[in-house]
């Protein structure tokens, strides 16, 4: 067998684009996978530390204009139970989150066409002024002018996923939506200071071994801060209903690569990855195999079954016992939790 050394030092590419090594290592049984997961632990653990960070997640509004082809809150979803979250529920959960010693919040939308997304101002500066907290938002395709206003009312963070650098297939999965603006919000996010994170699902429909290796390279190439790969789970009131789910094994191994390739970018064990075997929380792996950050649902109960991204959600079975039970999951990854603010530690650091 040639030595997995070998294909790591010949990752290269040609005008952005991924040849054999980073490919064949993915097609790599996962088996035979081992001395990659060794590596990317190594790195984790030399670039990142032995910590496992944690972001508290608050999903305040499951309204979206959009049709994503893999997602469950598709506009056209009728089924679902739409909700919008108060001022003061959003501030309540987030109360959660603090009082658990947990510093960042993350706060995730669909792209809610009717929320008042100047009240997400007044909500960041509220917890900005009563809490110890960085603030990640997630809430999809903005204008800049909207994004300034957050960063200036003192978000710190934002996450926009790519989905998939293959831009064909981006526009195949997102009616409506442009691949080329995506990458333009991600780079006006960066130029506001925000740490930015991407990210991609692992097993879309179309989706090739080519096109995750060149996954890979686009995240070596954009220096995000944060970059979350999760598995496809088929939502059955969406455009991908029949397709089967992504391979959490090889959801893991583009994990592992993408550890090894960008060092020191913070990388989730993505709650997806926690969802997709009832028998077995691969979340546990993935922290095995270079990721280095938990994101903990702060939902209020009642509605985390309404944001129904994919089935099964791990965190809908998740209570008031969560950090007992993350820190059981950091024994066995061999580490602990680590309650810092855990900016990014790209040389970009702002404040
Ligand atoms: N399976 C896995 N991940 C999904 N997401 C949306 N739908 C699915 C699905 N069916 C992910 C997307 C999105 C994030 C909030 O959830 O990557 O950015």
């Amino acid at each position: 067998m040639i030595p997995i050394k070998y294909h790591l030092d010949n990752v290269f590419e040609v005008n952005g684009e991924a040849f054999s090594s980073l490919e064949k290592l993915l097609a790599l049984p996962f088996e035979e996978s081992g001395e990659v997961f060794e590596f990317s632990d190594c790195v984790c653990r030399k670039f990142c530390g032995n910590g496992i960070l944690l972001r508290g997640i608050v999903e305040f509004s499951s309204f979206c204009k959009n049709n994503c082809y893999y997602c469950g809150l598709n506009a056209g979803n009728k089924k679902l139970h739409r909700y919008r979250l108060t001022e003061k529920e959003i501030l309540d959960a987030v109360k959660k989150v603090s009082e658990t010693g947990i510093k960042t919040v993350v706060l995730q939308s669909g792209e809610d066409e009717n929320f008042d997304w100047d009240k997400l101002s007044f909500v960041i500066s509220e917890i900005k002024r009563s809490f110890d907290m960085q603030i990640t938002l997630s809430c999809g395709e903005q204008e800049a002018k909207l994004y300034e206003k957050w960063k200036k009312a003192g978000a710190d963070r934002y996450l926009l996923k790519i989905e998939t650098s293959n831009k064909e297939l981006y526009q195949k999965l997102h009616p409506g939506q442009s691949f080329d603006n995506r990458l333009e919000c991600l780079r006006v996010l960066k130029k506001l200071g925000y740490q930015a994170g991407s990210g991609v699902i692992i097993g879309l429909k179309g989706q090739t071994l080519k096109d995750i290796a060149n996954d890979i390279i686009f995240f070596s190439k954009e220096e995000f801060d944060m970059i979350g790969i999760n598995p496809f789970i088929a939502h059955s009131e969406s455009m991908l209903k029949d397709n089967s789910n992504g391979d959490p094994y090889l959801t893991i191994k583009a994990v592992a690569l993408t550890r090894i390739i960008t060092k020191n970018t913070h990388l989730p064990a993505t709650t997806a990855l926690g969802s997709i075997r009832k028998d077995k929380d691969l979340r546990i792996l993935a922290l095995k195999s270079g990721a280095n950050v938990i994101m903990p649902n702060f939902t209020p109960y009642e509605h985390r079954k309404e944001y129904e991204i994919y089935p099964d959600k791990r965190c809908l079975s998740e209570g008031e016992n969560i950090m007992d039970y993350l820190r059981s999951m950091a024994a066995e990854a061999g580490k602990v939790l680590d309650f810092s603010r855990g900016d990014t530690l790209k040389a970009m650091v702002n404040g």
